[in-house]
């Protein structure tokens, strides 16, 4: 167990083990940098968040946010455990139906989304969780100007509230680019029960992300049932589905508060059940959106030690990833724990800064942190960094980006190739002439 975490242990080698297997020996076989994700940590999660949630007398709809993590692989096991999909391009669209999801399970989401990307969604019946009035009359357009079936839709509201998490976490300020606000909601909903191509369906929020303070979401819903009851005193609309998106934060060091599912839910189903009785709605579906909870602490990325550097401020780590791998700290100055994989039982003893591989000063995966002396050819596992982390990695300084594997039960398959120098220039065009 390391720190909270009980899905990673130390061998009797003193090896970082995850889902029974040794990260030396898996790094070995290989090579460096290695997203290893543990299928069951998956598992746990998601069935902590489902008997959480489904518990509260409503029908659950877990639509895992793929944006998380694409992995195909991981999304079949969120298929084979049940979940949904809340997608955001038509590359995830496509995504969900190629596993086998059914267009029904998907929700499409996002607040730019192409002319093409609205028709592709309505020609397949998925459906469209409007971001815009903007948007709502472009797809008025869409379905008018073409031969297409209904178009099922929702809202995507911006509740004005804020999350309490990093400003760029946060999607339902007051000020973000995100959803409809939330004073203009019973227009956008008036605007699309008159056209006859559309089929209203639910309403949406999605607050942001890494949310730690579940009384924020109480607020939120708060403004998100008070639509609700007035599109159903005022339109007659009894919504079919209220999806209270994602964004549950999730214990990354130790001075976080570890948030259990059924905190979250608590928030949220007050509010709900409030709102249903005292505007007697018919008890709608509940959709949430979850990434981060479900895969962010499945996952270590497993990362080795190019050179040692020592300047007369810092000790540097040079290690053979970046943010070119890993996005988060550079991006969102976000904190993943560190181990020395290859000596995960040695007590902490010099302070040291793990550099990236990337040509910019910002590449830094983490500040000075309390570790075990370390030399070249240790490995470096980064914990937690399963969400936003493969995803997000980029061939920036012309390094191909890493493989993955999945383990369970000390066994591990290879889920994404390493890329190599021939994937870095296949779309590149070299005129004959030049
Ligand atoms: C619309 C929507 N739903 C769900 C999510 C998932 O958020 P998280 O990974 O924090 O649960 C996101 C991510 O930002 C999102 O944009």
């Amino acid at each position: 167990m390391i720190g909270h975490r009980t899905h990673l242990s130390v061998n009797e080698k003193g090896h970082l083990e995850i889902g029974g297997v040794d990260t030396v020996v898996l790094a070995g076989e290989m090579g460096t940098p290695l997203y290893v994700t543990d299928e069951d940590r998956i598992r746990t999660r998601y069935g902590e968040l489902h008997s959480a949630f489904s518990s509260r007398g409503y029908g659950v709809k877990i639509k895992y946010a793929y944006k998380a993590n694409t992995s195909l692989a991981i999304l079949k096991i969120f298929q084979n455990l049940g979940a949904g999909a809340d997608v955001l391009s038509e590359g995830e669209i496509r995504a969900a139906l190629h596993i086998g999801l059914k267009p029904e399970e998907i929700i499409f989401t996002g607040n730019n989304k192409t002319d093409e990307e609205l028709l592709f969604a309505v020609q397949k019946g998925v459906l469209i969780n409007i971001d815009s009035i903007h948007e709502l009359e472009r797809l008025k357009r869409i379905c008018s100007a073409r031969d297409v079936r209904r178009a099922r839709v929702s809202f995507r509201i911006n509740p004005a509230v804020s999350p309490k998490t990093h400003p760029y976490l946060a999607t339902g300020l007051r000020g973000s680019k995100f959803g409809v606000n939330h004073k203009k909601a019973l227009a956008a909903y008036t605007s699309a029960k008159e056209d006859q191509n559309l089929t209203i369906e639910g309403i949406h929020m999605h607050i942001g992300s890494q949310i730690l303070d579940p009384t924020v979401y109480a607020e939120a819903t708060s403004r998100l049932m008070d639509i609700v009851c007035e599109l159903k005193k005022k339109l007659g609309i009894d919504l079919r589905f209220i999806d209270l998106g994602g964004g549950f934060g999730i214990k990354y060091q130790e001075s976080d508060r570890y948030i259990a599912a059924s905190e979250f839910a608590d928030a949220l189903f007050a509010v709900i059940d409030d709102a249903v009785a005292r505007c007697s709605l018919k008890r709608p579906e509940i959709f949430i959106e979850p990434g981060r909870f479900l895969v962010a602490d499945s996952t270590v990325l497993l990362t080795r030690v190019n050179t040692v550097k020592e300047t007369p401020f810092k000790k540097f780590i040079g290690v053979d990833s970046g943010f070119n791998t890993l996005a988060r700290p550079a991006f969102y100055n976000a904190y993943h724990e560190v181990v020395v994989a290859n000596r995960a039982g040695d007590g902490a003893k010099e302070v040291v800064t793990i550099a990236g591989n990337v040509c910019e000063s910002g590449d830094i995966l983490a500040h000075d942190r309390s570790l075990p002396k370390i030399v070249d050819g240790d490995l470096i596992a980064l914990l937690d960094t399963g969400a936003y982390g493969l995803v997000m990695a980029s061939q920036y300084n012309f390094r191909p980006r890493p493989a993955a594997v999945l383990v369970s039960a000390g066994r591990w398959i290879h889920i994404r190739k390493r890329e190599t120098f021939d994937d870095l220039i296949s779309g590149e065009i070299l005129p004959p002439d030049m």
